[in-house]
């Protein structure tokens, strides 16, 4: 299995012109309580038109007939035309970036499950403190941050990428984010792309990878296989 498709996109990418946006799409950004959160929704539902538009090989103008709408759980879910889209969609927002995952899903993606879908997080690469690592990754890992070159990005791989699987797994923090368990790269430098594994216990490795764009890092996890038509 490889990786979902992807799009990365900047504050300085969205149209003046908020006429792409769905109107009840329009009404949850309003509804948002802080101008930061509502220009990170805004940017990350713009991530996500964009790529569902080339998915579904819409033109563009298509946007405004593609809702996102939030799970109870706060997932996205994507719905053309007032019905929901059997994919499964995954969002992240960082410092005026956002990035948007899709996946196939076999069922409407709220009948979907936990484990069968994707997920994407993005994260600056900075320096995280001992007290982080202490806090947030295993003794093994955190000793392997420390050792490392790039200790900044590995801490940061090793925190986006439990993240990313949070989502697929559609609890976000709700689970200790220490329950996914990650395979750790290579002590070398870690190369700008690259692949990895994650699992929680009980369920078999999945795939997970990341990208990194400048200062940003992207992460991205996928869950089960697609299971055959009436599973
Ligand atoms: C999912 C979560 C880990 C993402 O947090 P984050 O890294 O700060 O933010 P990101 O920008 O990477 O991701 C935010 C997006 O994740 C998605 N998301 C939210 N809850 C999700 C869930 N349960 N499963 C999958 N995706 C989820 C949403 O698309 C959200 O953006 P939107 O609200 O604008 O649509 C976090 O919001 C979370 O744990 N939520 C569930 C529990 C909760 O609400 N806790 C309160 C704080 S502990």
């Amino acid at each position: 299995m490889s990786a979902p498709l992807l799009v990365l996109v900047s504050a300085a990418d969205l149209p003046a012109d908020p006429g792409w946006l769905h109107p009840a799409a329009a009404a949850r950004v309003l509804a948002l309580r802080t101008e930061r959160r509502r220009r990170d929704h805004l940017l990350g539902r713009y991530a996500a038109a964009r790529l569902l538009c080339l998915h579904l090989g819409l033109p563009v103008s298509s946007a405004p007939r593609l809702d996102v709408r939030p799970a109870a759980d706060g997932a996205p879910e994507p719905w053309l035309d007032g019905r929901p889209l059997a994919l499964s969609l995954s969002i992240s927002h960082r410092d005026g970036h956002a990035a948007a995952a899709l996946a196939p899903a076999a069922l409407a993606p709220a009948a979907a499950g936990v484990g069968l879908g994707v997920g994407v997080d993005l994260e600056r690469i900075e320096p995280r403190s001992e007290a982080f690592l202490d806090q947030w990754l295993w003794p093994d890992e955190a000793a392997a941050v420390r050792a490392s070159p790039d200790p900044a990005l590995r801490a940061n791989l090793l925190w986006s990428a439990r993240e990313a699987a949070l989502k697929v797994l559609r609890t976000g923090l709700r689970l200790d984010p220490r329950a996914v368990r990650l395979e750790l790269p290579g002590p070398g430098p870690l190369a700008p792309e690259g692949s990895l594994r994650w699992w929680v216990e009980g369920l078999p490795p999945r795939p997970a990878g990341w990208q990194r764009h400048g200062d940003l890092l992207l992460t991205w996890a996928r869950g089960a296989e697609v299971p055959p038509p009436g599973c």
